[in-house]
């Protein structure tokens, strides 16, 4: 039995950590759940959306899983998520997005792996309010933050089989920060021969993406290119709903869906649960309960394949509770 972290977040995420947390009981997955609740619900009793009890959690158990927490516009506490990200020093924001049978979309090929930077960037958050009517903020670039990630990219591309990388940047303009990132990125691409390295500025990158996407494999982008291009790529494979994620570092890993709180539909109880359940179908293969991960996958495919009971931004009417009942029902 290994005890995980879960943060079910806020928004729309405890109606989808019910769904995964029931699916991964019936799969028979083998984890005590360490329940920590952070967000904008804990703020009035905590002072603070990210109480120091969630870090202390994740560092005792090493591994959690978490759904999406609010993080509100231009005022209040900066992001829980970048705060978590930094205080664990999970470097590393891995998003692999791949087409899923059954999900009709403009293209049937897609199978990119986004490797985002996490730690840096303009997430440093240093900013500043010149006067009324001007703010700036720092974009800080390290090359050891970016051999770091770069080096993350590459080994994964050996372990997975994988063929090529390409460092996206916009150095063309951003010469030294950006430059920095590409030259730490070729560096360390020097390493490994027997992988493909390619170069392409952001901006031709998203061109191509949405009328090429089988041209790419492994991505590397400094954080914010990464953050962006990441929704880009989930739109390609049907949405976020689909779109899972995970956030590694030496010592911790933190596994969470790409999309948000979604506060749009929260409570309505059509939220789909699939970004999430790929998350966790990930932390089980992270730690070792592979058959288990297998089984879910095979389920949540099949039941995605039949398009009974699917939510409605796959195109279905179905409820959350209904889509997780089939799920359920396919183990
Ligand atoms: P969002 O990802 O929450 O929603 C964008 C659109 O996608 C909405 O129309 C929403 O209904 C839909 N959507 C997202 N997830 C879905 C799902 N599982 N099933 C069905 N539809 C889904 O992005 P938004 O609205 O920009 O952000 C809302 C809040 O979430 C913000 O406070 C933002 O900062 C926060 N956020 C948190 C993240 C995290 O905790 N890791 C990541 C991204 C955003």
């Amino acid at each position: 039995m290994q005890t995980v972290t879960l943060i079910p977040g806020d928004g729309i995420g405890p109606e989808i950590t019910e769904s995964a947390v029931r699916i991964l009981k019936s799969a028979g997955a083998e984890i005590e759940w360490d329940i920590q609740t952070a967000g904008a619900d804990v703020i009035e009793e905590e002072g603070t959306p990210l109480p120091e009890r969630v870090i202390k959690s994740i560092m005792k158990n090493k591994v959690a899983l978490k759904a999406p927490v609010t993080t509100p516009i231009g005022k209040g506490f900066r992001s829980v998520n970048v705060q978590l990200r930094k205080s664990l020093n999970l470097y590393a924001n891995l998003r692999p997005c791949k087409n899923i049978e059954g999900i009709e979309t403009r293209f049937n090929n897609v199978d990119i792996v986004i490797v985002r930077e996490n730690t840096e960037d303009l997430y440093a958050g240093i900013e500043r309010q010149i006067d009324r009517d001007s703010a700036e903020s720092i974009k800080i670039i390290t090359r050891e933050a970016s051999e770091r990630i770069a080096e993350f990219a590459f080994e994964y591309a050996v372990k997975n089989k994988r063929k090529m990388v390409h460092s996206v940047t916009k150095a063309n303009i951003c010469k030294l920060t950006d430059g920095l990132f590409l030259d730490s990125v070729r560096n360390i691409a020097q390493k490994y021969p027997q992988i493909e390295y390619k170069e392409i500025l952001v901006d031709n990158l998203c061109m191509q993406l949405v009328q090429k996407p089988e041209k790419f494999d492994i991505m590397v982008l400094p954080n914010l290119y990464g953050d962006i291009v990441s929704d880009l790529c989930a739109g390609l494979i049907g949405g976020l709903g689909i779109a899972q994620g995970a956030n590694i570092g030496k010592e911790y890993a933190v596994f969470e869906p790409v999309h948000g709180s979604a506060p749009d539909i929260k409570g309505q109880n059509k939220a789909n649960p699939t970004a999430l359940l790929l998350s966790a179908i990930e932390m089980l293969k992270y730690i070792d309960q592979k058959d288990t991960a297998n089984k879910i996958e095979k389920a949540l495919y099949k039941t995605i394949k039949e398009k009974i009971n699917l939510t409605p931004d796959l195109g279905g009417t179905s409820t959350t509770t209904d889509y997780t009942k089939t799920i359920i029902s396919n183990l």
